[in-house]
């Protein structure tokens, strides 16, 4: 299994490379968007084409294993997480950053077998900003060992959020309650338009959580395992075992910090779920 497994991470490593290319290369130009089930959740033919070399390459080499696709899924097919090797991809994490031209953008690629995470790269090719981990193997920067800052005080934080890419009621009055709650609690409150690199800041320390209600699979997988593997932890927001389904994360750069988070916040439990 050691083996597969060297043998799965450094294929991953070179298509990740060539897909940041075709990010990388595109952030600045015209794109063709298109808006998915609400106005402000975009797609370009980035997100289409990079998740498919994505896949089709990843098929071809191992055509055993499974998939769970940011862009597959907007078909409406219903995402199902099995024991098999399965890789959880999400092609541009901040496509609406992408749209923009505002380089904080991302890919974030999850390899899950037997339900556990074992790889996880998230890269953001603007800043050649390249994060990985392995389980058991720890968390990396640019080749550079990371870990999360192991803040516990929750006056002293600084936490990353995101107000996601649906104008939903009750997400919104969630969102502004959670705000108003934290941000006299707290050092500081920052977006950075992806969950993929807000969850890679609490990795490397320079934040110290991150929370969210409704991101997906795709935009958590990859974050997940770096998180633990640089010391962190990564829980549902309520306390209780994370689901990577479930579109509801809080990750904390201790457990102090993350119960102290808990005990404020107001909870939202996104429908459907993404096995729903
Ligand atoms: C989105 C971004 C955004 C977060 C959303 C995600 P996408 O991913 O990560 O910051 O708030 O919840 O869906 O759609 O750009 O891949």
């Amino acid at each position: 299994m050691a083996d597969e497994l060297d043998n799965y991470y450094e294929t991953i490593l070179e298509l990740t490379k060539q897909a940041g290319k075709l990010v990388r290369d595109r952030l600045t130009n015209k794109k063709n968007v298109e808006e998915k089930d609400a106005d402000i959740d975009l797609v370009t033919e980035t997100d289409k084409e990079v998740e498919e070399l994505l896949i089709k390459s990843l098929a071809k080499k191992y055509p055993s294993h499974k998939f769970i696709g940011e862009e597959t899924a907007a078909s409406g097919k219903k995402q199902e997480l099995t024991a098999d090797p399965t890789w959880i991809i999400d092609p541009v994490d901040g496509t609406m950053n992408f749209v923009h031209g505002f380089p904080h953008c991302c890919i974030c690629i999850g390899l899950y077998i037997n339900f556990e995470p074992e790889i996880g790269i998230i890269y953001n090719p603007s800043l050649e900003q390249l994060f990985t981990s392995r389980k058991g193997k720890g968390a990396y920067l640019n080749g550079k060992r990371i870990s999360v800052s192991g803040q516990t005080e929750l006056n002293k934080a600084l936490i990353m959020v995101e107000s996601g890419t649906s104008r939903d009621e009750e997400k919104m009055r969630v969102f502004k309650a959670n705000q108003d709650k934290l941000i006299p609690l707290i050092h500081g409150y920052r977006t950075l338009g992806s969950a993929g690199l807000d969850m890679a800041m609490v990795a490397l320390g320079c934040a110290d959580a991150y929370f969210e209600f409704g991101p997906h699979a795709w935009d958590f997988a990859a974050g997940t395992l770096l998180i633990r593997e640089a010391g962190g932890v990564v829980i549902d927001p309520s306390g209780g075992p994370f689901d990577v389904l479930s579109r509801r994360c809080l990750a904390a750069s201790s457990q102090e910090l993350a119960d102290a988070i808990i005990k404020e916040i107001v909870q939202l439990y996104p429908k459907p779920r993404d096995d729903e």
